[in-house]
């Protein structure tokens, strides 16, 4: 792997033990998938910040680290709200140790921006270079964005943070961004909402496994395509797929199928998981909620009162822009949570059985939280949220 002399300067050590540190885990990855050389990344997104995931081995490393991030960088959501995690029912000894590891980041010059939609706060663009984490904001970056990630684990991910670059291998390299399979979707429903696309995005990343998808006879917008990709993330390992004639790449080389293992998901099937029972508590916001979300959501409780638990996570800075949403969808008693989300948090594992509108959150809350979990459309969720108890 070619380095420059800056790069190897860092690597003997010159800048400091941290930077030598985090730029050998950059060069040895690099090494393993192949890299030749190293790129700048235009921003970062790190992983690894929830004190439930990470643990106090985590916090010991992170709080040993001295250096500071030179590219915009923000963390994955964590186990709390960091202002109102009383109120989500925390355990104070939980909370203090997340809070140390959020203060642990601080000092690395990571924005305490807890979040897995980073595309809403940073500018990203088509064929940025970038060194995200979490696998449905890495999904977007490369699918709807047309930005170039591989799905970075924590420490490499802090690693670039610091250093500013990242090994080139992977999706990073314009060949290795080809569709590997075509699913084509039978009969699209007109208006479904994001929730639809997180259910065949469920089905689909089962089908996917690790290869690039592309689909054909759907027709997603941005928040579906946020769901789409999450989902398969999730049962799968896509960190890449296209849509013909939606998503950036799909346009720009007009792929097509030929050659490609071709697989029909019929509207039919995706419809099955949609089974209505009853649950204990509703979430929302997996990915993190974008603003037209908070907006639909604002409206769909107006004039509602909840009768059972409802949590609805998005990134602060969101949260901040579409005050008037969040102050309308509270009133309703619903509440909605920064910096953590359904997966992380231990907040949810209170409860049995949880109605979400992600496929991704469908696959993760049975595993993450020990409860039960039926996926809804928003609009389901909603009036699940406000029908009274029998
Ligand atoms: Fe984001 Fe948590 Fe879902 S990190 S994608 S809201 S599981």
């Amino acid at each position: 792997m070619h380095l420059t002399a800056k790069e190897e300067s860092i690597l003997n050590g010159e800048q400091g033990e941290t930077k030598q540190q985090l730029m050998e885990i950059l060069v040895g990855i690099g090494k393993v998938f192949g890299a030749d050389e190293m790129v700048p990344v235009r921003s970062a997104q790190v992983s690894g910040a929830s004190y439930k995931t990470i643990g106090e081995w985590g916090l010991k490393w992170l709080s040993s680290l001295d250096a500071h991030a030179t590219v915009p960088a923000v963390l994955n959501p964590v186990g709390m709200d960091r202002i109102r995690w009383e109120e989500m029912g925390i355990d104070p000894g939980f909370a203090k140790k997340q809070l140390e590891v959020i203060s642990a980041y601080e000092c690395l010059g990571i924005r305490l921006e807890c979040t897995c939609t980073p595309y809403y706060l940073n500018i990203t663009e088509y064929g940025d270079h970038l060194a995200w984490s979490e696998s449905s904001a890495v999904s977007y970056a490369n699918s709807v964005i047309g930005a170039r990630t591989n799905r970075e684990g924590g420490p490499s991910a802090l690693a670039a943070a610091i250093i500013g670059k990242t090994p080139k291998y992977g999706l990073h390299l314009v060949e290795n961004r080809k569709p590997a399979i075509h699913i084509h979707v039978e009969d699209e429903p007109k208006g479904a909402d994001a929730s639809w696309y997180g259910a065949l995005g469920y089905l689909a990343g089962k089908i996917s496994g690790n290869r690039i998808p592309l689909f054909s006879g759907i027709r997603p917008g941005r928040d579906q395509l946020k769901n789409l990709g999450a989902a398969m993330a999730a049962t799968g390992a896509v960190a890449l797929y296209h849509v013909q004639g939606i998503t950036p790449e799909a346009r720009v080389f007009s792929y097509n199928t030929e050659g490609l293992e071709s697989i029909v998901i019929e509207a039919d099937e995706v419809e099955s998981l949609f089974i209505g029972e009853q649950v204990d508590a509703i979430a929302i916001g997996c990915p993190h909620c974008s603003p037209d979300e908070l907006m639909n959501l604002a409206s769909l409780l107006d004039g509602c009162t909840v009768t059972k638990p409802v949590y609805i996570f998005a990134a602060r800075d969101v949260i901040k822009r579409e005050n008037e949403h969040v102050r309308k969808i509270e009133r309703s008693g619903a509440r909605v949570y920064a910096d953590t989300c359904m997966v992380v948090s231990p907040a949810l594992e209170r409860y049995d059985r949880i109605m979400v509108n992600s496929g991704k959150a469908l696959s993760y809350v049975p595993t993450m939280c020990g409860a039960g979990a039926v996926i809804g459309s928003t609009k389901a969720c909603i009036q699940m949220a406000c029908t009274p108890d029998i």
